[in-house]
């Protein structure tokens, strides 16, 4: 088992990861603090996976589930979760557990900091994203019509538990957008990461050829998920509430929210954020941050994953009317996370129009 500390501005919780963890949960009730009512909130999918056969195996806990996407991640659903909870006895002992992907957690984590102005919350993760990115920080919320993550609150959970065998069962697209977060932190924070998030997917392997040995992809899988950890959790120690170096997650996310949103959302957030990565390598060489190496990294690390470079069939000036909309983009200024290195990201302000279309554009065609 691997335990990661976490200080937060609420006090230290762990991170424990371990295979199998899941199939152990019923046994270690008592160790987790799942003794008094509590809810275990999972999507149908998720829920029919894994959430039925868990509640069933625990005393005291209920299954609440509510349909799957990230559709379903606003204050309807959350409206719904209330008095689901109060049905299945949530006081203030109790303990909202969020089993699921990165939707799961924000919205019922947003959930468990409202209800009863706030209950014990724990998460465990169930995509690749949700391990290594969104179940760390205590970021919590749901999306409006007007914009994804609009409302939303801190709330820090109480532990993290993650089983990365559940990972055998996420459809491969999703490993793939979890692994453009993966290689976002190993850009930011982990030049290591990156070289064995490459081995591992450097053909043969499964996620390219399933007549491969899926244990030894899985097994080297787990293996990057606690260093990918690690960097987000430095971070969030340093900066819990985002007021300097957090920015530097979002690496590649004002390409990447921008492409999500002119695509109408066909392109999945991981794939958005590849490319995103991308034109954010290419905007650092640009302005003469970095050099060709670091443009040349980041191309591999995204073909060794089959993350898409480029944006054929959408509009440069339509991408960067999007990004002018990014409520990251402080005041309306062109604010960008760029790379002066590998490991060396920088908030760079006042990027020209014209250097961020030049980018665009040739993202776009030849
Ligand atoms: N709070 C944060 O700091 C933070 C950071 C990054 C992203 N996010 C949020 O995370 C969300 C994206 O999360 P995601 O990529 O995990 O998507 P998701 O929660 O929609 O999960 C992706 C899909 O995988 C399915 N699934 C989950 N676990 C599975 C398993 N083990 N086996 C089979 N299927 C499984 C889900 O049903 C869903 O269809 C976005 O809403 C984003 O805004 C939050
Ligand atoms: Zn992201």
């Amino acid at each position: 088992m691997v335990v990661l500390p976490v200080a937060s501005p609420d006090g230290q919780y762990d991170i424990q990861i371990e295979p199998g963890l899941l199939r152990e949960l019923p046994r270690r009730q008592a160790e987790f603090g799942l003794t008094t009512p509590s809810v275990l909130a999972a999507n149908t999918v998720v829920g029919g996976l894994y959430g039925s056969h868990l509640a069933n195996a625990m005393a005291s806990i209920t299954l609440v589930t509510f349909p799957e996407g990230e559709a379903y991640k606003n204050l309807q659903t959350v409206a719904q979760l209330y008095p689901e909870f109060v049905r299945a006895g949530l006081d203030r002992s109790g303990t909202v557990i969020a089993l699921g992907g990165g939707v799961t957690g924000d919205m019922t984590g947003f959930a468990a900091a409202t209800y009863m102005r706030g209950v014990r919350l724990v998460q465990i993760p169930t995509t690749l994203l949700s391990m290594v990115d969104s179940s760390v920080g205590g970021k919590v919320g749901v999306d409006l019509p007007e914009g994804k993550n609009l409302v939303g609150a801190f709330k820090q959970p109480a532990v993290v538990l993650i089983d990365p065998s559940v990972l055998e069962t996420l459809p491969e697209r999703e490993i793939r957008c979890g692994m453009a977060e993966l290689i976002k932190h190993g850009l930011i924070a982990h030049p290591d990461l990156l070289e064995r998030a490459l081995r591992l997917h450097t053909p043969p392997n499964w996620l390219n050829d399933h007549s491969l040995n899926p244990r030894a992809y899985f097994d080297g899988l787990a293996k990057l998920i606690p260093d990918a950890i690690q960097v987000k959790i430095d971070i969030v120690q340093a900066d819990p509430y985002e007021h300097g170096i957090r920015a530097y997650l979002n690496l590649g996310h004002t390409f990447g929210h921008a492409i999500e949103q002119v695509s109408g959302y066909i392109w999945p957030h991981g794939e958005a954020v590849g490319a995103g990565l991308m034109a954010a390598a290419l905007l650092s060489r640009r302005l003469g941050l970095c050099d060709d190496a670091v443009v040349q990294i980041t191309r591999d690390a995204l073909r060794a994953v089959s993350l898409p470079e480029r944006i054929p069939g959408l509009d440069p000036d339509s991408v960067f009317a999007a990004m002018a909309t990014d409520k990251k983009w402080r005041e309306g200024r062109p604010r960008f996370v760029l790379l002066r290195g590998i490991g060396e990201p920088e908030i760079v302000e006042g990027v020209s129009r014209q250097d961020v279309l030049a980018v665009l554009t040739s993202l776009c065609d030849g």
